[in-house]
C-alpha cells in the first residue's frame, strides 16, 4: 500500500492542526489515523506523518515509541487486549489472557501466523466495573468468560 493520505485524510489532519492551539500537538490523533490506515506505524508511516505534520522524525518517533497503543510493527488483522490489571485479575483476567494466549499458540505482542489474531496483554483500560475486559481493536467486551471470548474471536474467522 502506497504511504499517503488521501485528500479527504489531509483535509482532516488540518481540521486536527487546527483544534490546538500549536498544531504539532495534533501528532497523537495524526498517529492514530496512520495506524487506522497503514495497519502499523513503520518507519516510512512515520517519516510520512513527519512530512504531513512538518515535524522532525525524532519527534514523531519519540511520540510512536512513548505510548504503547501505537504499534512499531505489524499487528494482527485483530488485535485482541485482554486486560490483567488489578481489578480484572481480581475476576479472572490472567486466566482469560492465558487461554488466549494457550488457544492461538501466541503471547504477548505476538500475531498468528495467518496475521488474523495478535494479543496484548494490557494494563487498565478504565472499564473496571466490566472485569474482566477484553478488547477487539477498538470495542470493549465486558465481564468475559473464557467461552464468552472463544464465541467472540470464533465469529472472527
Ligand atoms: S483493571 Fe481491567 S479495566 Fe481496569
Amino acid at each position: 500500500m502506497e504511504i499517503i493520505f488521501t485528500s479527504d485524510e489531509l483535509t482532516e489532519v488540518a481540521r486536527l492542526k487546527a483544534q490546538y492551539p500549536e498544531p504539532k500537538a495534533a501528532i497523537m490523533p495524526v498517529l492514530w489515523m496512520a495506524q487506522k490506515k497503514f495497519g502499523w506505524l513503520s518507519e516510512d508511516v512515520m517519516k510520512y506523518v513527519g512530512e504531513v505534520m512538518n515535524l522532525p522524525h525524532s519527534h514523531v518517533l519519540g511520540v510512536a515509541t512513548f505510548y504503547t497503543m501505537y504499534f512499531k510493527k505489524p499487528m494482527g488483522k485483530y488485535h485482541v487486549q485482554v486486560c490483567t490489571n488489578v481489578s480484572c485479575m481480581l475476576r479472572g483476567g490472567e486466566a482469560l489472557y492465558d487461554h488466549v494466549s494457550r488457544t492461538y499458540g501466541i503471547r504477548h505482542n505476538e500475531t498468528t501466523s495467518d496475521g488474523l489474531i495478535s494479543l496484548e496483554e494490557v494494563e487498565c483500560m478504565g472499564a473496571c466495573g466490566g472485569a474482566p475486559m477484553i478488547a477487539i481493536n477498538e470495542t470493549f467486551h465486558e465481564n468475559v468468560t473464557a467461552s464468552h471470548v472463544d464465541s467472540l474471536l470464533a465469529a472472527l474467522h
